[in-house]
């Protein structure tokens, strides 16, 4: 079986690493790929945005089966597009993508099939949002309805900072027309975690819950980033918590794409707050979570590429999704000045020697040139640790990062302390 990958990041990366196990695998394409996904697969300089030029590709080579990495590609349509060509394609339809790419859709989702989420308003009339920010109490949050590259929600904390973020987002200062509409919502309290859940339209299996570190500094402290770390599973969501979590929020939601027309196959993302109230949504996502995946994938029992080919086939069982017993710790080796000004170009060291600890290193922002590897974005290399539990997962991740020098890599030092400190 050919399978192709679209997109570049330590996610696709780890995608990659686990479908180069499938025995029925036979070859590897990514679009475009990265420094380090060029040992498990063909990069193909094709541009992610040129879906024209993918559909050719995945017919010339007679690919069986395309990952859809990133939501951009899904929001734009690859999945109608590979569909009409009779291509199979892990990832929802462009109208199932919604779900992510407009929040105030997403919103109205929830709010029609009863999933818990925050109290919420939406805008598209500046006055009318500054009108009613003025009535709410703070923190209040305030979301750009389309995509914004995971940085188009501010929690604000008075009115002035309100009245401030609602006119740079609606007059299109600060995520251009995906500003335009907002949507305000309810502050929520307690901690996050990850659900992420194998989809085929209507049976849904959840993996095991993972949590992502937002902020770029120890003890969630500085800008938020695209995620410094996570660990799977996280204890924080108990079986009874998952239970919940499956009966209130997944079932329903796979359930009323389906009722609505629109069907969800893929991978959907439940980003949800542990509330003293229970799970609540905070966001869905049509795709993988990066750094979440790099966490999630090192514990799958299954083979992924028969997971896959379930989902998009409709034929999806819970037997079919099995997980190994221990846990996964996946820290982020950023560039300096990432998430601002992150510097590039400079020589990796010490990948193989982390390797030889047992890590696995999955690559984000590399390139290659000739046998050495160099610095290529904020997001450099994902060290993922293996173990029997969390706390041997995590020994063994910094086992693994202090091997690795480049001068200037930052990362943080307690990914997947909460998990610990919930085991205490
Ligand atoms: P989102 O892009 O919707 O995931 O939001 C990014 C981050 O903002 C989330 O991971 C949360 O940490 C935070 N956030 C978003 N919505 C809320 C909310 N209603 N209450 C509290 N925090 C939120
Ligand atoms: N880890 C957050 C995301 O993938 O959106």
């Amino acid at each position: 079986m050919k399978v192709l990958v679209i997109g570049s990041g330590g996610r696709e990366h780890a995608l990659l690493w686990k479908l180069a196990q499938s025995p029925s695998v036979t070859e590897l394409y990514a679009i475009p790929g990265n420094g380090g996904t060029e040992n498990l697969a063909s990069s193909i300089p094709i541009g992610m945005d040129n879906i024209d030029d993918i559909v050719s590709f995945a017919q010339l080579m007679q690919v069986d089966l395309t990952v859809a990495g990133p939501e951009t590609v899904l929001t734009e349509g690859i999945a109608d597009r590979f569909r009409d060509e009779g291509l199979a394609l892990f990832g929802p339809s462009q109208a199932a993508a919604r779900i992510e790419g407009s929040k105030s859709f997403a919103k109205e989702f929830m709010k029609e099939y009863h999933i818990p989420t925050a109290e919420y308003a939406v805008f598209d009339d500046e006055q009318e949002a500054l009108a009613y920010a003025e009535e709410q109490t703070f923190p209040l949050v305030i979301k750009a309805d389309g995509l914004a590259g995971g940085k188009g929600v501010v929690i604000v904390q008075n009115q002035r900072d309100a009245a401030g973020v609602i006119r740079h987002m609606m007059e299109g200062i600060s995520f251009g027309n995906a500003g335009r509409r907002i949507v305000i919502e309810e502050f929520m309290q307690g901690e996050e975690v990850s659900v992420l859940a194998f989809c085929d339209g209507h049976t849904v299996v959840p993996m095991v819950p993972s949590q992502d570190h937002k902020r770029v500094g120890d003890g969630d402290t500085g800008p938020n980033t695209g995620g410094m770390g996570a660990y799977a599973p996280a204890p924080v969501l108990t079986p009874a918590l998952s239970k919940q979590v499956y009966e209130e929020i997944l079932t329903p939601a796979v359930e009323g794409m389906r009722q609505e027309g629109f069907p969800f196959r893929g991978c959907l993302y439940a980003g949800l707050m542990i509330t003293d109230k229970g799970p609540r949504v905070v966001e869905f996502n049509c795709r993988f979570g990066d750094p979440e995946t790099q966490a999630v994938l090192p514990l799958l029992d299954s083979d992924l590429a028969e997971v896959m080919m379930h989902c998009v086939n409709g034929t999806l069982s819970p037997s079919d999704v099995r997980w190994k017993q221990g846990s996964a710790v996946c820290v982020v080796m950023a560039a300096s000045g990432y998430p601002y000004a992150p510097a590039s170009g400079d020589k990796i060291s010490g990948i193989s020697d982390a390797e030889k600890t047992g890590c696995l290193v999955f690559q984000a922002g590399t390139v290659r040139l000739g046998g050495e590897f160099l610095t290529d974005g904020g997001r450099v290399l994902d060290v993922v640790g293996t173990g029997k539990d969390l706390s041997a997962a995590r020994d063994m991740a910094y086992q693994g990062v202090v091997q690795i020098r480049w001068g200037g890599e930052q990362y943080r030092h307690d990914i997947a302390q909460k998990g610990l400190d919930h085991l205490k």
